[in-house]
């Protein structure tokens, strides 16, 4: 049986105080909207419409990015939960199987409990929708469960007082056949204490028809919705900690977890070591045995087993260390592949290049990538030795075995091998210091003097 996702994000997001839509603001890098999806990625999903209100270019720019099959339609008017859903309808016509619908500024539903509703789902219950038990029910609508089957769902503000003491509330998230999906809310009325469309009035009349309705609870974590910059800045905590739970658990040492930063794909292999104060921005990969050392950025990267960066390293997207390839202090790698054992251990920037194994980099060297049009590249071939401080002007080759001299500025091709040499030569005056430091100190005397 298909699923469907519908992911509810017409919200203006007022307390954010931004110009940006709320569900773009991001988590652990990924958006909150993409969050919201990926909770329900194991239901392979064959349609996922999400719905919003202004700015529907910047989320479907951002859509577009996550999955091309990500179709974003717009609520002009907020009319409440149940006229944002219809807003799918279009989209999902004609489809069977089941409508998830989940709010896209809640970023935490495990698809744990999504597996445990689509179980309930499949033993006859006609809906399903996620509560939960918070330490403060504050303003939740209230699930009213009688004799095991959610007869309705009443919203704060129309609740009576005896309602309003009940603890279980809705979560948001409702799992339903499609087309009973929308049938049940072409009955929905406004006629309620906030004058809007409530999503939630499809318990009551799906109750009407005769058939089953239930509760499946979770964790008050997963259904934590963001409102503010307090709340976003909550959430990336929350999050922060439960991925240095897992890089633990999974046999990753983290010398001091609480200030090393995570996003929502970071993958670390067994034994790799973390030391404190690293940042892992999106599109990272760390192989097996390998170190970051302290003060680190890495993002779009691929860290080879036993390599080692930093500290103070910045690995840039496209970066990729072979097994046991260094980068030490101070180093900016982009765009560019070490070959295995190779060395870039001081004070270079190393762009747009391929670097082979067992080659060395000296201190102070500089891919010129960037003639300030166009990018080029720069090769340079196995086991060469690069000398410190040199500029290699790209679009540029250096043969296996090659070496250059100390303060080069290599402009042309330097064939395997060889020995490039691009400087002045030394020459050296005999005394000409001592006189010339003389005359120097024997003029600032006279000046002093005078
Ligand atoms: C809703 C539920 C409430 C539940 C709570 C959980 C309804 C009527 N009430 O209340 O029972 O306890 O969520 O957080 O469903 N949205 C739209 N378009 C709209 C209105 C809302 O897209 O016209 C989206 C919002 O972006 C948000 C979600 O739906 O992501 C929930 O809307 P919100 O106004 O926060 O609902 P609540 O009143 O909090």
């Amino acid at each position: 049986m298909g699923t469907q996702l519908i992911i509810l994000a017409a919200g203006q997001g007022t307390r954010m105080q931004s110009e940006r839509p709320k569900v773009l603001h991001e988590v652990g890098g990924l958006p909150l909207f993409a969050h919201a999806i990926a909770s329900g990625a194991d239901l392979e999903p064959e349609k996922i419409v999400v719905v919003v209100g202004n700015g529907a270019d910047a989320v479907r720019k951002a859509a577009s990015a996550i999955d091309a099959d990500i179709t974003v339609v717009e609520q002009a008017e907020r009319l409440g939960t149940a006229h944002a859903a219809s807003m799918a309808r279009d989209t999902l016509k004609g489809m069977t199987g089941d409508a998830v619908v989940l709010l896209g500024d809640t970023p935490f539903t495990r698809p744990e409990t999504l597996a445990k509703m689509a179980d309930a789902r499949r033993v006859g219950n006609a809906v399903v929708v996620l509560g939960f038990e918070p330490a403060d029910p504050a303003r939740y609508g209230r699930m009213v469960v009688q004799d095991g089957m959610l007869e309705r769902i009443v919203e704060w503000k129309d609740a009576l007082p005896k309602e309003r003491a009940i603890t279980l509330c809705n979560g948001g998230v409702m799992m339903v056949d499609t087309a009973l999906l929308f049938d049940l809310i072409d009955e929905i009325d406004n006629d309620n204490a906030s004058g809007e469309y409530y999503l939630t009035d499809i318990v009551r009349l799906a109750r009407a028809r005769g058939l089953g309705v239930t509760a499946v609870t979770c964790d008050e974590s997963e259904t934590l919705g963001i409102d503010t910059r307090a709340g976003l800045a909550r959430a990336e905590g929350m999050f922060q900690a439960a991925m240095r739970r897992e890089a633990l658990e999974n046999g990753v040492t983290l010398v001091a977890p609480d200030t090393v930063f995570f996003s929502h794909d970071t993958a670390i292999g067994r034994d790799a070591i973390i030391e404190p104060h690293v940042v892992f921005g999106p599109g990272v990969t760390v192989e097996t045995g390998a170190t970051i050392r302290a003060y680190s950025h890495l993002e779009g990267s691929h860290v080879g087993a036993g390599a080692v960066v930093g500290p103070y390293a910045r690995l840039r997207p496209g970066a990729e260390l072979s097994n046991d390839a260094k980068v030490g202090n101070f180093c900016e790698i982009k765009n560019a592949h070490l070959g295995e054992g190779a060395k870039v251990n001081h004070l270079s920037y190393i762009g747009d290049a391929t670097v082979g194994a067992a080659t060395n980099i000296g201190a102070g060297t500089v891919t010129c990538n960037y003639d300030g049009v166009s990018k080029h590249q720069t090769t340079i071939g196995e086991r060469v030795f690069i000398g410190s401080d040199t500029m290699l002007v790209a679009p540029v080759h250096v043969g296996d075995d090659a070496m250059t001299a100390t303060g080069s500025v290599i402009t042309r091709d330097v064939p395997a091998g060889d020995l490039a040499v691009a400087r002045a030569r030394q020459e050296n005056k005999p005394g000409f210091a001592l006189r010339l430091f003389k005359k120097l100190r024997d003029a600032k005397a006279a000046r002093q003097k005078g």
